[in-house]
């Protein structure tokens, strides 16, 4: 089975009543058939997506290959999403090996850079029919090694982001509202009515970044505002590192360590049923 890009995933969960698409950091490989069970028992296509930092770590192709085999296997329409990425040869190098979209991250540069960067990387992945993120904005918190810090974040302003939309083309906007990277020290505030006003002024999907942490009823609010796609990155990491505290505390030495690893992913497939039953 191909892997689809942003576009083509969104018109598939349109089609099955889905509002927004819920796009999950795989940590490591062995969460990865958690996510499809996930998705195949709510009927839903899978966004999944990966950093840098693990896409070095797990290797390009291996990613690839093990997520079209899955989504073939288990008959569910995929995306393969390269998360937050700077560097255009890394990029490029997600493309090489099959990614079907990826993010361009330059909202740590001044807008015209942002733009004129944003676009280049447009021009490589329309020739391969993938799909292209960009950001705006800062968003707090910390994400990969990165921090932003809470005097630096950033809202997107509804000026800005029609002017990005309309000299770039991109096909999704990370926007910055209110959520961080992470986990809350607080609650997240999302401001639906900045929201609103940059769905008005773009018509364009757009990004909830720091997906981790935000209520249910906050979430359902921004789908309804022009969210058609949600990040949850951190979740799926705390709950998998506690399970696998407890089991491997309590495990001996010779038990096969695929039984510390099954409560671990058990737990990760809660996470993601349960954010991807907000998206209908
Ligand atoms: P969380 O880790 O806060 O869920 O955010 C994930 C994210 O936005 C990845 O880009």
């Amino acid at each position: 089975m191909k892997l689809y890009n942003f576009n083509e995933l969104l018109s598939v969960a349109k089609a099955r009543d889905f509002k927004a698409i819920g796009s999950f950091n795989l940590h490591c490989l062995e969460m990865l058939p958690a996510f499809f069970k996930a998705a195949k028992s709510m009927h839903s296509p899978l966004m999944i997506q990966i950093s840098t930092g693990t896409a070095e770590y797990l290797g390009y192709r291996l990613l690839v290959d093990s997520v079209r085999s899955l989504a073939q296997s288990e008959d569910v329409p995929t995306c393969l999403h390269l998360d937050h990425c700077s560097d255009i040869a890394s990029i490029e190098t997600a493309i090489d090996a099959g990614f079907s979209s990826v993010m361009y991250d330059g909202s740590h540069l001044e807008m015209d850079e942002n733009i004129a960067n944003t676009r280049r990387v447009i021009d490589i992945a329309r020739q391969h029919n993938v799909s292209v993120e960009a950001e705006l904005g800062a968003i707090g918190g910390s994400e990969d090694g990165k921090a932003v810090a809470e005097e630096d974040i950033c809202f997107t302003t509804v000026e800005d982001a029609k002017r990005f939309v309309d000299e770039t083309g991109v096909d999704m906007l990370a926007v910055s509202v209110g959520t961080v990277h992470g986990l809350y020290t607080g609650k997240a505030h999302i401001q639906h009515q900045r929201l609103a006003e940059i769905t008005a002024a773009t018509g364009t999907p757009l990004v909830l970044h720091g997906g981790t942490g935000v209520s249910d009823e906050d979430m359902r609010l921004a789908v309804a505002g022009g969210i058609e796609k949600v990040n949850v990155g951190t979740e799926m990491n705390v709950q998998w590192v506690d399970r696998c505290k407890q089991t491997f505390e309590k495990g001996k030495v010779n038990d096969s360590v695929r039984k510390f690893l099954i409560p671990a992913n058990n737990a990760v497939t809660q996470v993601l049923t349960e954010k991807i039953g907000l998206f209908k």
